[in-house]
């Protein structure tokens, strides 16, 4: 009794914290620090939403899905009401979109949560509406996903900003980082410092290689069909690529279910021609996935949970059996699963955003991941964990996977949409 009086207090708190967070007609993760529409935190956000408001739900994703550029692809920030409270905002990116946007994308979680919501909804013939009206469009982002970031037909996809990835100042991405040059730098100032502490955040020498490379691709007048060939940041992570694998697999079943069997066809050919390129960037003394930075031409040696997200893409078995036993020592260095990097690692850093901090979004990825492969064990505890951390430290941004404490923004809307979702399955 008591036990279910807590869950639905958690419950409720993050029903409120979603209510909080909406501007109508899309979500912002957290007001002051991120003022606007992000890419991949409305997709998860969209999932929470389903619990309490179906026609909601849809909505956020419809909202994303409006902003789709004429090439396919879908920004990773949409600025629908200007706020001076954060940088950099649509004066530096200078996209020329009506309602501006940004001029990169974010891991395509669109496909993975259109087909859970359609296949949880109690009102069907909004759900046929809704996922028909959002198939093609998500299909367009995966064909521009393969045409514009993979144009050697490699089967996996590169980012060209670390930003792309969600997982912004990852130790992934600092060898290729440390190549981008900051040459021609316009002066700027940093925002998110007034919402967050420093030591939480990325570094000054990251920030100006971040806005050289917006800077960049801004001189190239945002054109999808050179910024690959030209960008000097190009990296492919197994993580982003897990996800637009995963997303390619859904939108199939969707479009299966929505009877349309060529749209299914290509994105199960995607998946599969993933799927078989993933396995390329196995690292055999890590027992997981790698980064692979294709200025260098090297495998980036880097033990980030970028490199254990390819449960979520669903890999052959004796990669999944690796996985969960790497998955299982991580928990075992630290208390709070799972961390954003390997804590052995010298450049661990438990604090700073993704250099090691805890991930709730991550967790439910995870967690989904294993679930499906049958490693319940390891699922339970994940999301045992990911409530431990809530119940202790609220809704936060992200959280110190030894400590617990919470880091960054609070009231984080994506947090309480996978509150949710871990609830759920204590229910089922
Ligand atoms: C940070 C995160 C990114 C997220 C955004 C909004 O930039 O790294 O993954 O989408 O905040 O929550």
């Amino acid at each position: 009794m008591a036990q279910n009086t807590h869950r639905d207090d958690l419950y409720k708190r993050a029903a409120q914290i979603l209510d909080i967070n909406d501007r109508g007609h899309y979500t912002v993760p957290t007001s002051g620090l991120y003022p606007f529409q992000w890419n991949w935190d409305s997709c998860l956000v969209a999932i929470g939403q389903q619990h309490v408001d179906e026609a909601r739900a849809w909505t956020e994703l419809v909202t994303l899905f409006e902003h789709q550029w004429d090439d396919g692809m879908v920004p990773h920030i949409i600025f629908h009401k200007l706020d001076d409270g954060y940088f950099p905002g649509p004066e530096v990116w200078r996209t020329g979109r009506t309602v501006p946007t940004t001029g990169i994308t974010q891991p395509p979680v669109a496909g993975f949560a259109a087909n859970l919501l359609f296949e949880r909804a109690k009102d069907k013939d909004l759900a046929r509406e809704k996922a028909g009206h959002l198939l093609q469009r998500i299909d367009r982002w995966h064909e521009w996903f393969f045409r514009c970031r993979d144009p050697h037909g490699t089967g996996v996809v590169a980012l060209i900003h670390p930003w792309e990835s969600g997982r912004d100042n990852s130790i992934d991405w600092d060898a290729a980082l440390d190549a981008v040059p900051t040459e021609g730098l316009e002066p700027y100032q940093r925002r998110d410092l007034q919402h967050a502490h420093a030591d939480h955040r990325p570094t000054m020498a990251q920030y100006d290689r971040f806005i050289s490379l917006v800077q960049h691709f801004r001189s190239l007048d945002w054109n999808n069909e050179v910024l690959h060939e030209q960008s000097p940041f190009k990296v492919v992570d197994p993580g982003f690529n897990a996800i637009l694998i995963r997303s390619c697999n859904d939108l199939a079943s969707l479009a299966d279910a929505l009877g349309e069997p060529e749209v299914a066809e290509r994105n199960r050919a995607r998946a599969k021609a993933g799927l078989a390129a993933l396995d390329s960037l196995w690292d055999e003394r890590l027992q997981q996935y790698v980064c692979f930075d294709r200025v260098s031409g090297k495998a980036v040696d880097s033990a980030s949970v970028g490199g254990l997200l390819p449960v979520f893409a669903g890999v052959p078995t004796a990669r999944m059996e690796s996985l969960a036993k790497r998955i299982t020592t991580l928990g075992e260095q630290v208390n709070y699963l799972v961390p954003s990097h390997d804590p052995t690692d010298s450049r661990y850093d438990g604090k700073r955003y993704w250099r090691g901090p805890a991930w709730l979004i991550i967790n439910y990825m995870i967690a989904n991941g294993l679930d499906r492969a049958g490693h319940t064990e390891l699922f339970e505890k994940i999301r045992q964990a990911s409530l431990k951390l809530i119940d202790e430290s609220g809704f936060a941004e992200y959280y110190d996977p030894k400590s617990g404490e919470p880091l960054g923004g609070d009231t984080f809307t994506w947090t309480a949409a996978m509150v949710m979702e871990f609830l759920r399955d204590n229910a089922s």
